[in-house]
């Protein structure tokens, strides 16, 4: 088994040159899958919002409700670092809200740190979370949360001042205490540069290939989602389809009377002596 990746373990990956896999999971079974996959950090996204619970945006979900699916992530994964999104409405009110949510989040799930999303606007509030030693990971670039102000799912950073606005983001949070940066959806070369600028670990998505690290939605990677797909995503397999064949194949048996056949059904050794008894 691989030895769990701390902060500082992930900080001296970026020291090397070495680069950070990372992606979400939600439940048991794909935590436990991820981490025999070998997965650096397993992300308990916000996301769950569109890919489990079948919401048009990431905004309705709860911090109870993180911290539910995060159990369930820390039991299938217990030697994976695991971070959880700290949902919208938990964090924006004050920054004590913020933190007591923060502390929450990790004293009830035993997870390894929280991501939340937002620009230079979050420097106090990561520092104050930092400060009640819960590692934060800063999300700038295309912030989900923010999808009514934004206008839509868009590539950020094109113009010099909007570039300019997301290094400096990226520098404040790193200088706040942020772990590391997560980028969505920023050009290539934007985002090589944040890297570059910065000392901690960056992840993209959608930022192209000099990130220190990168992260993808598992139901995206895997073919499970199939209500839009962002052109950043690919796929390495088509579980749903797969999935989808085996249900039709198992409804077709349970049809046609060939399921469950005797190897999935229990005999009863003395039926012959045992059925006539019984009335
Ligand atoms: O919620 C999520 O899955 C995320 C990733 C898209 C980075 O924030």
């Amino acid at each position: 088994m691989a030895d769990k990746k701390t902060w500082p373990k992930m900080q001296e990956m970026k020291d090397n040159g070495e680069k950070i896999a990372m992606i979400t999971a939600y439940d048991y079974s794909s935590a436990g899958m991820a981490e025999k996959a070998g997965i650096d950090i397993i992300l308990v996204g916000d996301s769950l919002g569109n890919v489990v619970q079948g919401g048009d945006n990431t905004l309705p979900v709860t911090v109870d409700e993180m911290i539910y699916h995060a159990k369930a992530v820390k039991r299938g994964a217990p030697n994976t670092c695991i971070i959880v999104d700290m949902p919208f409405g938990s964090y924006e009110i004050s920054i004590e809200e913020g933190v007591r949510n923060a502390v929450r989040i990790i004293k009830e799930t035993g997870c390894d740190g929280v991501k939340l999303e937002g620009g230079i606007e979050r420097a106090e509030l990561i520092r104050a979370i930092t400060n009640a030693s819960v590692p934060v990971m800063a999300h700038i670039g295309m912030t989900p949360q923010k999808i009514a102000q934004m206008g839509g799912f868009k590539v950020q950073g094109k113009s010099i001042e909007d570039a300019q606005k997301l290094i400096d983001a990226a520098k404040a949070l790193e200088a706040a205490g942020a772990v590391q940066v997560l980028m969505e959806c920023v050009p290539t070369p934007l985002a090589t540069k944040i890297t570059e600028s910065l000392e901690v670990p960056t992840i993209g998505i959608g930022a192209g290939n000099g990130t220190t690290g990168q992260v993808l939605v598992w139901y995206d990677m895997a073919g499970m989602y199939d209500k839009f797909c962002p052109k950043f995503v690919k796929k390495y397999a088509e579980a749903g389809k797969i999935i989808t064949d085996a249900m039709a194949e198992y409804v077709a048996e349970v049809k046609g009377g060939q399921f469950p056949d005797e190897a999935h059904s229990f005999a009863l050794k003395n039926a012959d002596e045992i059925l006539p008894r019984l009335y």
